[in-house]
């Protein structure tokens, strides 16, 4: 039996919800599970890269072997059913650029997850899938909206059930993803963070996250622009992102701007506007990273409201 699972990118934080926001994007990564007769072939895992975003370099950050994400994803899955996987070829056809902060990783353990689930018979709901996911990603935030779709606040509590609820965007806000041609490992983006922050950075923080969500349900510009700060993560990582701090100052003075954020754990940037200047946005970031000699890849994209989904299944 072969299934093949479609899984969107995401972006994570979006501002003030650090660890805990996270948005589907329609960029994709397709993992098939095929299931080979050949017994002792173990689990093989190929990556085939579908976009020249992904180059031979960051290919070699992927682990093929049982250090892999995916391989543990897929063992996790079988062991909580009393059983190890076996014989099993896994093929992650990827077009979302790795570290870069669109959830390349939460989309493999995802689809991994999801398509091993289908070829045992579904012994996981959507609960247990979230939980195994966001434990071997150590938040939910990216593999929340990996699983369901749109924009999603999560937290994954002690017993390590993930809560959520689906937010509405407001479709009239764009999204313009910023993938710089640098890569940002996640280790190396959160080996920054103190282990803990000032009282008043973690009030700074609550206060824009209500503001958030206020200025989603009332489409509230002004009040946006207020919510999407904060100073748990983007103050240690800004040394991380050559040329974020002359982007966010160049960007400053435009209105139709609402906010310009790290994407997840970054190199990318996510910078929220309205439908106005759209391309005067986008040539002030490619001037600014041109300007440190950094090439950009610039999408303005819709938010996918559908998240990982079985596409094909053979017996
Ligand atoms: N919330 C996570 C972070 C997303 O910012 O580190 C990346 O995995």
């Amino acid at each position: 039996m072969k299934i093949s699972v479609k899984v969107p990118a995401t972006t994570a934080n979006i501002g003030p919800g650090f660890d805990c926001l996270g948005m589907a994007l329609p960029i994709y990564n397709i993992i098939t599970i095929e299931e080979t007769v050949l017994p002792g072939t173990g689990i093989e895992i190929n990556v085939i890269p579908e976009t020249s975003a992904i180059d031979e370099l960051s290919l070699e950050h992927i682990p093929l072997d049982e250090n892999s994400i995916v391989y543990k994803a897929v063992q996790l899955l079988y062991n909580s059913i009393g059983q190890s996987p076996s014989e099993l070829k896994i093929n992650i056809k990827s077009s979302i650029p790795l570290t870069r902060g669109l959830g390349s990783s939460a989309s493999v353990i995802v689809g991994a997850l999801v398509a091993a689930n289908e070829l045992l018979g579904k012994p996981a709901d959507e609960a247990a899938l979230l939980s195994i996911a966001s434990e071997l990603e150590g938040h939910p935030d990216n593999i929340t909206p990996a699983i369901v779709g749109g924009l999603v606040i999560s937290s994954q509590e002690e017993d390590g059930t993930v809560v959520y609820r689906k937010l509405n965007w407001p479709s009239e806000w764009h999204v313009t993803v910023c993938i710089p041609d640098f890569e940002l490992s996640t280790d190396i983006a959160r080996s920054v963070l103190p282990k803990e922050v000032p009282m008043k950075d973690a009030v700074y923080n609550l206060q824009r996250m209500a503001m958030f969500m206020d200025a989603i349900n009332n489409k509230d510009a002004e009040l946006m622009k207020l919510a999407l700060r904060d100073k748990l993560h983007q103050p240690y990582r800004m040394k991380l992102i050559q040329g974020l701090d002359k982007i966010m100052d160049n960007l400053k003075h435009i209105d139709s701007v609402l906010g310009c954020v790290i994407s997840g754990a970054g190199s990318s940037i996510l910078v929220i506007s309205q439908k106005n200047d759209l391309d005067k946005i986008k040539n002030i970031i490619r001037d600014t990273w041109a300007d440190q000699n950094i090439k950009c890849d610039l999408r303005t994209l819709n938010i996918e409201e559908q998240g990982a989904h079985i596409i094909s299944s053979d017996e």
